[in-house]
């Protein structure tokens, strides 16, 4: 398969932050290859990390890390693996090691969706989104946990809003993302002694990502969906929650879900 198109950085960072502040540290993404999640890994090379984008497509990542190196004169590289395989996971956490000698933060960002009701889902389609969401969540924090210790770093999860109420056709990705917002808090009570801290991200529409192509109503480009910021997020927005959340400005701040949704969630019963 031949890689995709090249695709330009999202944009200019919109970061108040110094671009030096994770100068030395290490980050760890997995579903770092596209969307949201290369765009916060782009976004924490701005300010001086390297980093691990990991994804089970070798083509797409090679590609991305290339990008991302030439955008940010940092390092990117890649390590293939499917979340829902722990070796893989551990083998890409050693790479990390191996390369770069240690793992400051790591986002669990890789995820799986689709619209499907109940009635058309099969048994196999609801376990697969909850392995990809939930047990790679907790596989990517097993492969990487005694890194993470040894840095006193951070962890980042990739949720949804989905879950707050209950959307249609999204009970696959509902369940597995209420499972993820329970795993980052108890990793934050667990963990918070040992000095690492476990936030949760969760963006609402997020414009310009596979994620919203695969839920957008084609024939409604108003997705029948309001904020009260009056417009869908891009990936910027998560970007700069993400680098306020490994950053030493978030140093008290742990189990914590944070929506990035331009406050939809408290306007939307479903879409
Ligand atoms: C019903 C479906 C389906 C669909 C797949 N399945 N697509 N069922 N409707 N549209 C079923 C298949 O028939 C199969 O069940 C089972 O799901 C597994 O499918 P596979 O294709 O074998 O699995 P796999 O190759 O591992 O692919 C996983 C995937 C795929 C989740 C199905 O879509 C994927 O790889 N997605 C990764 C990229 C992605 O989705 N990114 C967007 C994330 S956005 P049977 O019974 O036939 O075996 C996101 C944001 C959420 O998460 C919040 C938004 C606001």
């Amino acid at each position: 398969m031949s890689p995709p198109a090249y695709v330009a950085p999202i944009h200019d960072s919109t970061s108040s932050f110094k671009s030096n502040i994770f100068e030395g540290k290490v980050l760890f993404c997995t579903g770092g290859a596209s969307g949201i999640c290369r765009g916060m890994t782009e976004a924490v090379m701005r300010h001086g990390a390297n980093a691990v984008i990991i994804g089970r497509r070798l083509d797409r990542l090679e590609q991305t890390s290339k990008e991302l190196s030439a955008a940010t004169g940092r390092s990117c590289i890649s390590a293939q693996a499917d979340v829902r395989q722990p070796k893989s996971l551990k083998e890409a956490a050693q790479k990390a090691i191996d390369v770069f000698g240690r793992i400051d933060f790591v986002i669990c960002g890789a995820a799986g969706n689709f619209m499907a009701p109940i009635s058309g889902l099969s048994e196999n389609a609801f376990k697969t989104v909850i392995e990809i969401d939930t047990l790679g969540t907790y596989n990517t924090i097993k492969a990487t946990i005694p890194h993470v210790r040894a840095t006193k770093g951070a962890y980042i999860s990739v949720s949804a809003t989905l879950h707050y109420n209950a959307t249609p056709y999204q009970v696959h990705v509902s369940a597995a993302k209420a499972a993820v917002d329970a795993l980052s808090n108890v990793l934050a009570v667990e963990e918070g002694p040992h000095g690492v801290r476990s936030n949760v991200i969760a963006p609402g529409f997020i414009a310009g990502t596979e994620g919203f192509d695969r839920l957008a109503n084609k024939n409604d480009q108003s997705n029948g969906f309001s904020a009260p910021l009056g417009r869908f997020g891009d990936v910027n927005d998560v970007a700069n929650a993400a680098v306020f959340l490994f950053s030493d400005a978030a140093s008290y701040v742990t189990g914590q879900v944070i929506p990035v949704d331009g406050g939809a969630e408290h306007l939307r019963t479903t879409f």
